[in-house]
């Protein structure tokens, strides 16, 4: 077990934890506008640039003091510590006891790595160098179905970390594209999305990609077979197991367990215990990734993740983002009572980051019990929401404004556009600067009033309307603005938040790499399908046991 000296001192209701939980009433009622009223300098102070963006972080409910304290709860918690064992391979997830080494796909270790005799750098290379003859094969054609026709169409079939990262990470790097091998994602086990991809494809030339680190998961499996079904309808003439050979292929931790499926080994890909699900994207998982924006673009990714990975390992710890970043998280969620955070990108290109920063953050961090075994009696991460910041202005954003809840946010933007129409950009940009500087700022009576005033309407009127029209303001949130959306900026964006969560949880003192907390409905859903069609539902509550009846009354007429 690895050793966990902090355990033993929990960090709640220490000193430095009871400072800031003072700091925390006394800043609930704070207002932003007079925090950079008093202080000239207050942007410059809170932001950092670093090579692939600028990090603003001024509009946040804190001053010099509270970022202080926060630091010293960093050092308390023995962050570096935690970071160091954490780079140098060390088994920090301990009830997996497993170490946690997915910066060692991108080269974002300081040093090499031994684990059960294999040095990883040398596990990762030549795995990647797999994946680049694959792609080359697959662009240049050279890779066919059993009819001889080239594969077009590629079907990534996996779910969660094997589904959001590679397509968050294709839809982001659109203007990135390379080849002409399209590539779709099925993740759901609903039939009628796999339904609705088929339904678009020639059986010639299409291949499928398993992705599942256990190649056990029921979603994905159930899909497998299904696309394997439907090869098998559209060629019925040649042998199940040649179709599989000829049209699939594997991504997974398990190889023994892709080839008993049927899939060729040297179409089966592999990565390793020593990276979580949803830290996969940087693994052979990205294998759809490099198909869709080709091997060179798939390794500026990663390039740009492994200088976030320096930059987290060596920054100190005041000018470190993921660490800022994570500390505004603990300050928001676990000190002042906030429980959800808004993820609000205004770049088209970043429309799933919200669904895939929602599993890598709740998945880690959504616990409730210390890394010593007891129950916290604190929150441990906030409930991540949100979507294109435009749209949200026309759907969710009155919530942030005027809602007596506050919901920190963190607005991402990028100055090059990801097109060349005239005009759009700007607009965009205004917007995310306008909508962070209104919840800041707000509107109060008085300038209602003489608004107004000003339109002409009576005094009465304006005393009817002016609570209606007031905005608290005093509304937190942090800008990121990248130069441009490339894939080396996307791979330290995206590890910029991975470093976030693990930092947000040694904290806190939970474990962050483990998520037993999924395990339990797989477990029952297990149980359950079997009793939709029939069989004894003694034992089942009565809820339970009523959907189930409803249900096979109604599907049986
Ligand atoms: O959602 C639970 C989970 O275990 C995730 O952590 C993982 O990304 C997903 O299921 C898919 O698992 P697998 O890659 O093994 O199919």
């Amino acid at each position: 077990m690895h050793s966990d000296t902090s355990s033993s001192q929990p960090l709640a209701h220490s000193p430095i934890w009871q400072a800031l939980q003072a700091q925390a009433a006394e800043f609930k009622q704070a207002s932003l506008k007079g925090l950079f009223a008093v202080d000239p300098q207050r942007a410059e102070r809170f932001s950092l640039e670093l090579p692939e963006f600028l990090l603003d972080f001024s509009k946040n409910l804190l001053d010099q003091e509270v970022f202080v304290n926060l630091l010293r709860l960093a050092e308390e918690a023995e962050l570096p510590r935690w970071c160091a064992d954490f780079f140098a391979g060390k088994p920090i997830n301990a009830t997996e006891g497993r170490a946690v080494l997915h910066p060692a796909l991108r080269g974002g270790l300081q040093e090499d790595i031994e684990i059960d005799g294999d040095f990883v750098t040398a596990q990762v290379e030549a795995e990647l160098e797999r994946l680049k003859k694959f792609v080359v094969l697959l662009h240049n054609g050279a890779l066919t179905g059993y009819r001889g026709k080239r594969f077009t169409d590629v079907v990534n079939l996996g779910v969660g970390g094997s589904h959001l990262g590679p397509q968050t990470t294709i839809e982001a790097l659109r203007a990135h594209r390379k080849g002409d091998v399209a590539v779709h994602f099925v993740s759901n086990v609903d039939g009628t999305q796999l339904t609705d991809v088929l339904a678009g494809l020639d059986a010639d030339s299409t291949l499928f990609i398993v992705s599942s680190k256990t190649f056990t998961t029921s979603e994905t499996m159930t899909n497998a077979r299904s696309a394997h079904a439907w090869l098998q309808r559209a060629m019925p003439e040649v042998d199940g197991e040649v179709l599989l050979q000829q049209h699939f292929a594997a991504v997974t931790s398990s190889p023994d367990k892709a080839q008993q499926f049927g899939v060729l080994p040297e179409r089966t890909f592999r990565f390793w215990d020593w990276v979580g699900g949803r830290f996969s994207l940087w693994s052979s998982i990205g294998l759809p990734i490099a198909i869709a924006c080709g091997f060179e673009n798939f390794r500026a990714l990663l390039d740009g993740a492994a200088s976030m990975d320096k930059h987290f390992r060596e920054a100190p710890l005041e000018t470190n983002a993921p660490v800022i970043m994570a500390l505004l998280s603990v300050w928001y969620c676990t000190f002042m009572g906030y429980p959800a955070h808004a993820v609000l990108p205004y770049e088209q290109a970043l429309h799933m980051l919200p669904s895939y920063l929602q599993q890598a953050d709740m998945e880690s961090n959504g616990k409730s019990t210390t890394r010593a075994g007891v129950a916290v009696d604190y929150p441990t991460g906030p409930l991540i929401w949100g979507q294109t910041g435009i749209n949200g202005q026309h759907a969710f954003y009155q919530y942030l404004h005027q809602s007596p809840e506050v919901v920190p946010a963190d607005f991402i933007g990028s100055v090059a556009p990801g097109h060349d129409l005239d005009g759009h950009h700007e607009i965009l940009l205004a917007n995310m600067f306008a909508q962070s500087q209104a919840l800041m700022n707000g509107v109060d009576a008085e300038s209602v009033a003489s608004e107004l005033a000003a339109k002409g309407l009576s005094q009465e009127e304006i005393k009817r309307l002016t609570s209606f029209k007031v905005h608290r303001g005093g509304k937190p949130s942090n800008t990121i603005l990248l130069k441009e959306l490339d894939p080396r900026s996307l791979g330290a964006l995206i590890a910029l938040y991975e470093h976030k969560i693990f930092a947000q949880g040694v904290i806190l003192q939970i474990y962050s790499f483990d998520q037993w907390g999924v395990e339990l409905g797989k477990g029952l859903a297990n149980k359950l399908e079997p009793k939709l069609a029939a069989g004894d539902l003694s034992g089942e509550d009565s809820s339970t046991t009523q959907l189930i009846e409803y249900y096979r009354r109604k599907k049986n007429g």
